[in-house]
């Protein structure tokens, strides 16, 4: 009976692109390459140890998108959240790996937790080196993805790099360079894979904040929105003043997330600005523009804070908010 289960167990791949598919005219060069070249397919057909990795469960390719992931876009996010909805529904598969850039990986795996919430393991991975180069690491982080992805205590949307399980919610690029180019911040990752077995060491359903549990039909609507709220990330830095945060309500942004200094203070130039903004009714948000801890919230408080969410995280959760109201209006 459980091998026939094994058996009949799928592994799910939606390929969006990336540098894990990118090809360089030099197998020597690792960042005068071109992304997203490489089908999902074909990545997966160069790794001979995929077969072995898969341990008998049915392999299933989607290419969602090819992109480099500077250029993501709620179209491609659109596109991924249905494909995963319908996947997840489907009793034989196991879990989804998605092939995605580094730059905005954490952007999408948010987008997908804090959206879809999934029971089942999502996991994203990716590589910081094209697929011509002379060591490329995408082919282990695809072999680790498909470990996570097939391990009994993997849950939600994790990412994997390096040999290191992170969770959606705290992961984090914070190196343009080397191969473990992610971090998890003050929550360290979840666990490690070591030759195709992942230690974990923190529960991969761990979520320090209550999140938004939307509803499936939630979901569907804030999907079916033709149009998504304009949410923008502004930065209080020396001599920040008002007058972009004003351009843009004029322009009529729905958002405003503010990478703070320190505990979310602001030029006290720009502090007006959002104060007015968010008077006419645009939201705003403070999250702090430090790489480690999180806004803390004080009394007196006028503009809300990111839950401790990055800039780019925060955004993502404040246009889902304007898109559920918007869809519920
Ligand atoms: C991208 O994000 O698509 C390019 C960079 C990378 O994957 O490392």
């Amino acid at each position: 009976q459980a091998m026939q289960q094994v058996e009949q167990a799928s592994v799910v791949v939606l390929g969006t692109g990336g540098t894990i598919a990118g090809t360089a005219a030099q197998a020597g060069d690792n960042i005068g390459y071109t992304a997203a070249q490489v089908t999902v397919d074909q990545l997966l057909g160069a790794n001979p140890m995929l077969p072995c990795a898969l341990g008998g469960r049915r392999l299933v390719t989607e290419q969602v998108a090819q992109v480099d992931s500077k250029d993501m876009s709620v179209g491609i996010w659109r596109a991924l959240a249905v494909r995963c909805l319908h996947w997840l529904a489907d009793a034989s598969v196991q879990g989804i790996v998605i092939t995605h850039g580094t730059d905005t990986l954490e952007e999408t795996a948010w987008f997908l937790q804090a959206l879809l919430r999934p029971g089942k393991p999502v996991v994203l991975t990716c590589a910081m080196r094209p697929a011509t180069s002379l060591a490329p690491d995408g082919p282990q982080n695809l072999l680790d993805a498909m470990a996570v992805v097939q391990d009994p205590e993997a849950r939600g949307v994790l990412a994997v790099c390096a040999g290191v399980v992170h969770g959606a919610r705290d992961v984090r690029k914070i190196h343009p360079y080397r191969l473990d180019a992610f971090d998890s911040g003050d929550a360290g990752p979840l666990g490690y894979v070591e030759e195709g077995r992942v230690r974990w060491v923190k529960s991969a359903s761990f979520e320090p904040d209550p999140v938004v549990n939307w509803s499936l039909d939630a979901i569907h609507l804030i999907l079916d929105q033709p149009v998504w709220p304009r949410v923008e990330i502004l930065t209080s830095h020396a001599g920040a003043g008002g007058a972009v945060a004003d351009l843009l309500v004029q322009d009529g942004v729905q958002g405003l997330v503010v990478a703070c200094t320190g505990n979310g203070s602001l030029h006290h130039d720009l502090e007006a600005s959002l104060l007015r903004a968010q008077a006419s009714g645009v939201g705003v948000v403070r999250a702090t523009r430090c790489a480690l801890g999180q806004v803390l919230p004080k009394a007196g408080d006028e503009l809300a804070h990111s839950n401790g969410l990055s800039p780019v995280k925060a955004r993502v959760s404040l246009m889902l908010e304007r898109l559920a109201a918007q869809a519920t209006r």
